[in-house]
């Protein structure tokens, strides 16, 4: 019996910290959807080697409403992974549900796990969508979700600094499972592995960074909206590519065949891979175990090796937050 690889896809895929964690858990990517050219080109650059069948056969797609046929255009998957812009939804339809949220992103998201039925799906979002429109965009996802597409649903704020990362970076992270026997567990936190000092290889006087932005103006570093700036040997110094990639975990062979501008925007606009690795981690975990736990006349075809099932029967909540790599 092979071993069975878990499958995911990379929707609104940036430059791939996704794909870069679900991949260092032994997942593969089936499928990626990026229409920004440039993040394109960082994407294909760092990913054609690992991914090839990605590039292959019309599963790296620009705009996600290009696809028509959802069923024949993407193929079979178990984890859908996105982080999607945040929308708000009609205020007429409140009461149509799934329907109501059409023309957004978030539709896009349902429509794909409404037809393909996936084990998992992973969302990242910024931590105010919890409080957009008053709460009512986070509550019409989760009971989307929850009620009508039947996934279990649970969500946790993480900081990139949780799983090691000199940086703030709260996020939202939404999970749920087919499964809903799965009592999914956050991983636990990670003391540092790297702080602003090391990052900057002088001392700097803060340990934690701000959050990576897109962009938006440069202050002063004294000034509250500072997010580039850093005193550092007593100098002031302005973010880089080259610190924003180790701020967010990427691995030192990941590279940006694009201008510096654009690879900072990409950057900001990126996750904290090592936090995504975590929780990814945990997925993988929960997965193997519910398949462990399948009624033996469905175990005989599962192509899960006994030795993995007994592996994966912890909760997996104690595992050790392995570097990002890309090899
Ligand atoms: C918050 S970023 C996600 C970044 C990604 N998780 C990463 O690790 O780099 C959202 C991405 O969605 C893309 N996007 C927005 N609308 C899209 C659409 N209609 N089709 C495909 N991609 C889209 C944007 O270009 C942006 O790169």
């Amino acid at each position: 019996m092979k071993k069975k690889k878990f499958t995911f896809i990379d929707l609104f895929a940036g430059i791939g910290g996704f794909h870069l964690a679900f991949h260092n858990v032994g997942a593969k990517c089936v499928f990626a959807c990026e229409w920004d050219e440039p993040a394109r080109k960082t994407y294909r650059h760092n990913f054609e080697k690992i991914s090839p069948n990605v590039f292959k056969g019309g599963n790296f797609v620009g705009d996600i409403n290009s696809i028509k046929d959802v069923n024949k255009e993407i193929p079979d998957f178990d984890i859908l992974t996105a982080g999607f812009p945040c929308q708000p939804f009609s205020q007429a339809g409140r009461k149509k549900g799934f329907e109501d949220t059409r023309g957004t992103l978030f539709f896009n998201i349902a429509e794909i796990l409404k037809v393909k039925q996936p084990e998992a799906f992973f969302l990242e979002n910024v931590r105010g969508l919890l409080k957009h429109d008053d709460g009512k965009t986070f509550e019409k996802i989760k009971s989307t979700l929850e009620g009508e597409l039947e996934y279990s649903f649970k969500h946790f704020i993480v900081k990139a600094s949780d799983y090691g990362l000199p940086q703030l970076r709260p996020r939202l992270f939404m999970i749920g499972f087919k499964d809903k026997s799965i009592d999914f567990k956050q991983p636990e936190t990670v003391p540092l592995k790297l702080t602003m000092s090391d990052v900057w290889k002088g001392k700097c006087t803060r340990d934690i960074g701000f959050t990576l932005r897109v962009g938006g103006a440069r202050s002063g570093i004294h000034d509250r909206r500072n997010w580039d700036g850093y005193l550092v040997d007593g100098e002031v110094k302005l973010l880089s590519p080259e610190e924003g990639r180790q701020m967010q975990g990427f691995p030192d062979n990941f590279e940006f065949p694009v201008s510096k501008a654009e690879a900072m925007k990409q950057l900001g606009n990126s996750v904290a891979v090592s936090a995504i690795q975590a929780f990814a981690g945990n997925i993988v975990e929960a997965l193997k175990l519910s398949h462990a736990k399948l009624p033996l006349e469905k175990r005989l075809h599962s192509d899960i090796q006994p030795k993995e099932r007994v592996k994966g029967v912890s909760q997996g909540n104690k595992r050790p937050v392995l570097a990002p790599q890309l090899s």
